[in-house]
């Protein structure tokens, strides 16, 4: 036996070295497929949290993140998105495929929170509105359709600066991408003349970005009269509005004043394109869930316009999850857990606003002298604070708070038990 045992074992030996000789020579024939892949760059939000992550001081603050928290710096579920899923899970439901373009209650409903109850464009059935992975992929389907299809030269003007997934997106389905000017360093604010200028210069039939509400990341929105002149530019320009809504309800607390720009613009007989996002409003960011719509000029446009959206998408994805639209769709169709969910984004967005209040008013028994308005005359998720980048990184390093180079900071990740130690770091690097 023992024998038998010393022979098997050498003829193994001897077969894995014939092996190893054999694949050691195909290796040093071929290198690998993937020699030329360089290294690329580390996401510069993700960064943020894995630097804070790894930081050991307990007063640290990840101000990076752009997800909502509650005031212990907790995740928040939805109350109406727990009822709602307790719905759905009585309901048994099976697990088929969606079509191509989603759940069409949920793509009518999020149709109808966008452009209203009574909205003219829905009566006369000029919009297509297709569910979508979430607004990234709301974005990337829109992109997509104006590569294939905008008839003018396929370039798409963003804010300066945009969030900064549109650049890599757009050029990502093959648009070219420009700026026009918004933020104004010297007040925090809106560089209301500067973007009427540029916008008055851009090249005829050219398409432009704008943020419904909620400017990402500047937290800086124009106010209704700048609205008003900048659809009447558009309309001079002859160009193609393309709204990205990622934050309706979550601003103000106020579904139709967040979108009150897009409603106005399709009361002014505009045809645009729309992005919204239900991950931050109904704090479905996992789930995925958004819409994509094309407002057309005609019903008859509306069905060609649907035809080839879903040739575009079959491709990407075939179709769209079900399980964060069927959640969305419950919430928006059922009256007492939509009536709920308004309660809740009153919530969010009061709370948010209550903590921006608080950090000016700590600033201020910091001894700050500097005029801080701006983080009160901004609403959303985020802040500009006008910080500078060797301010930012002495916060991160002296104080172990972390936020983004460029200044802003998640104001969902500012509590009332941080929130003085935030304004006491602000104010020793700014003094
Ligand atoms: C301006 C803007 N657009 C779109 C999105 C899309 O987010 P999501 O794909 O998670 O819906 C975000 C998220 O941060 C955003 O800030």
């Amino acid at each position: 036996m023992a024998l038998r045992a010393a022979l098997n074992s050498a003829v193994r030996q001897s077969r894995a070295s014939t092996n190893a000789r054999c694949l050691g020579t195909t290796a040093s024939k071929q290198s690998s497929w993937w020699d030329g892949v360089e290294m690329g760059p580390p996401d510069p939000i993700l960064g943020v949290t894995e630097a804070f992550k790894r930081d050991t001081n307990p007063s640290k603050i990840n101000l990076g993140v752009g997800a909502y928290r509650d005031d212990e710096g907790k995740p928040f579920v939805l109350s109406s998105v727990r009822k709602a899923e307790e719905i759905l899970q009585g309901q048994k439901l099976d697990k088929e495929y969606l079509g191509i373009t989603g759940l069409p209650d949920f793509a009518k409903g999020a149709a109808k929170l966008a452009l209203g109850e009574d909205s003219v464009v829905i009566s006369e059935g000029r919009n297509v509105t297709t569910q979508t992975i979430s607004g990234t992929g709301s974005l990337r389907v829109g992109g997509s359709f104006l590569n294939k299809f905008f008839p003018n030269n396929k370039v798409i003007y963003l804010p300066s600066p945009s969030w900064g997934n549109h650049t890599p997106i757009f050029k990502h389905s093959g648009l070219d991408v420009a700026s026009y000017r918004y933020y104004d360093k010297a007040t925090c604010g809106f560089d209301a003349a500067g973007a009427m200028d540029d916008i008055s210069k851009i090249p005829e039939r050219s398409i432009i970005i704008f943020h419904a509400c909620a400017h990402n990341p500047t937290g800086v929105d124009p106010k209704q009269e700048h609205w008003k002149e900048m659809s009447q530019l558009v309309k001079d320009r002859n160009l193609l509005p393309f709204f990205d809504m990622a934050y309706q309800g979550f601003a103000s607390g106020s579904l139709e004043k967040d979108a009150w720009a897009v409603r106005y613009f399709a009361d002014q007989g505009h045809t645009f394109l729309l992005s919204q996002s239900f991950a931050k409003n109904m704090g479905l960011y996992g789930e995925r869930v958004g819409a994509f719509t094309v407002v057309c000029s005609t019903p008859e446009e509306a069905k060609r316009v649907e035809s080839q959206i879903k040739i575009l998408i079959r491709p990407m994805y075939s179709n769209p999850p079900i399980n964060g639209a069927r959640i969305a769709s419950t919430i928006l169709n059922t009256p007492d857990l939509y009536s709920l969910w308004l309660d809740e984004l009153r919530l969010m967005s009061g709370r948010i606003i209550s903590m921006r209040e608080q950090l000016v008013a700590n600033l201020k028994s910091e001894g700050s002298t500097h005029n801080w308005q701006h983080i009160t005359d901004q609403i959303g998720m985020f802040c500009f604070t006008g910080l500078k980048p060797e301010q930012v990184e002495r916060m991160t390093k002296e104080f172990s708070v972390y936020l983004t180079k460029d200044g802003r900071i998640s104001v969902a990740g500012v509590s009332s038990k941080n929130n003085a130690y935030l304004a006491h770091a602000m104010h020793e690097v700014t003094k």
